[in-house]
C-alpha cells in the first residue's frame, strides 16, 4: 500500500465511474484508494463526481465528492476545510482540472485566453496556496500539478492552452523551491495525447486522430491508465527526493 494513511484531494476527478471512460483524475482516485489513501474528489461536474465517489464507497473505499470550481478562492477554502474535517489531514493534492481550447493565435479571443489562464494557471496557484497550511500541519506533503506536453513544446493550435500549461510548469518549480525546506514537494506531470472525456470527441475526428498518431513514436494514443502510475509515484513517498521536476509520459512525442 503505497499511499497508506494518506489523505488525497484530486481536482477534475468527476470521470471516475467504472464502465465509463475515465479521466486522469477519476482513474487516479481509484488507484489512490487501492493504495490505501482516503480520497476527496472535486469537480464542477457534481452529478458525475457524486456517482464516482459513491462507486468508490460501494467498493469499500474511503471517498467523498466536494463541489469545487478551481478558479474560486472561496471554493478552495470550503473544499480543503471539508477534506480536513472529513479525513483529519491533507497530505496529497493533485491539481488536475482542465479544459481544452484548440484556437490558434489569431482565433484566440481575450475570453478564451482568460478562461484558459483562469482554469489552469490560476486554478493551480489557488489550490497550491490553499493546501500549504494543512500540509505544514501534517509535517509535509506532495502536490502534483497536471500540465501537459503542450506546457513544454509548441503546436500550430491551442495557443492559450500552451501558455497556461507552461505557466503551471514554472509555477511548480517556484513553489517547489519555496516549500522544500518544509517537506512539501511540488512536481509537474506532462501527459501526451490520451483518450479521456476531455479529448475523445476531438480525437475521434479522423484528421485530428491522424495528426496525433503521426506524432507518437509508440504509435497509439494513451489512456488514463497509462498516466496514473506516474501520478501515484509523484504522490507517494517513493519520490521523496523529487521536487520541482517534470515527469513526461507521452509515448515518445517530446523525445523527437
Ligand atoms: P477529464 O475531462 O477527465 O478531466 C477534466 C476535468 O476537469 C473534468 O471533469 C471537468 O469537469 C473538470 N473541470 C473543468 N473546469 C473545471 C473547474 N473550473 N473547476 C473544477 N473542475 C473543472 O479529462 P483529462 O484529459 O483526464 O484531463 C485532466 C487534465 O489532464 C487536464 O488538466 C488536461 O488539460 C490534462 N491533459 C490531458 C491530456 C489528454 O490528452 N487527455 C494531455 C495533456 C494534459
Amino acid at each position: 500500500m503505497r499511499l497508506e494513511g494518506k489523505v488525497a484531494f484530486i481536482t477534475g476527478a468527476a470521470a471516475a465511474v467504472p464502465g465509463e471512460l475515465m479521466g486522469f483524475g477519476g482513474a487516479a482516485a481509484w488507484a489512490f484508494a487501492r493504495e490505501g489513501a482516503s480520497v476527496m474528489l472535486a469537480d464542477i461536474n457534481d452529478a458525475d463526481g457524486e456517482r464516482g465517489a459513491a462507486a468508490l464507497r460501494s467498493a469499500g473505499f474511503d471517498a467523498y465528492y466536494h463541489h469545487l470550481d478551481v478558479t474560486s478562492a472561496a471554493n478552495w477554502t470550503d473544499a480543503i476545510e471539508a477534506t480536513v474535517s472529513a479525513f483529519g489531514a491533507l497530505h496529497v493534492l493533485v491539481n488536475n482540472a482542465g479544459t481544452a481550447s484548440a484556437a490558434n493565435l489569431e482565433e484566440t479571443t481575450e475570453e478564451i485566453w482568460d478562461q484558459q489562464m483562469d482554469v489552469h494557471a490560476k486554478g493551480v496557484f489557488l489550490g497550491t496556496r490553499a493546501a500549504i497550511e494543512p500540509m505544514r500541519v501534517a509535517g509535509g506533503g506532495s502536490i502534483v500539478n497536471v500540465s501537459s506536453i503542450f506546457g513544454i513544446i509548441g503546436s500550430p493550435s491551442s495557443t492559450a492552452y500552451h501558455a497556461a500549461k507552461g505557466a503551471i510548469r514554472t509555477f511548480t518549480k517556484a513553489a517547489a523551491v519555496q516549500y522544500a525546506p518544509e517537506g512539501i514537494r511540488v512536481n509537474s506531470l506532462h501527459p501526451g495525447f490520451a483518450q479521456t472525456p476531455l479529448t475523445s470527441e476531438m480525437f475521434d475526428k479522423p484528421q485530428v486522430k491522424e495528426w496525433v498518431l503521426q506524432r507518437i513514436p509508440m504509435g497509439r494514443v494513451g489512456t488514463a491508465d497509462d498516466l496514473v502510475p506516474g501520478i501515484v509515484f509523484l504522490a507517494a513517498d517513493e519520490s521523496r527526493y523529487m521536487t520541482g521536476a517534470e515527469l513526461v509520459i507521452d509515448g515518445g512525442v517530446t523525445a523527437q
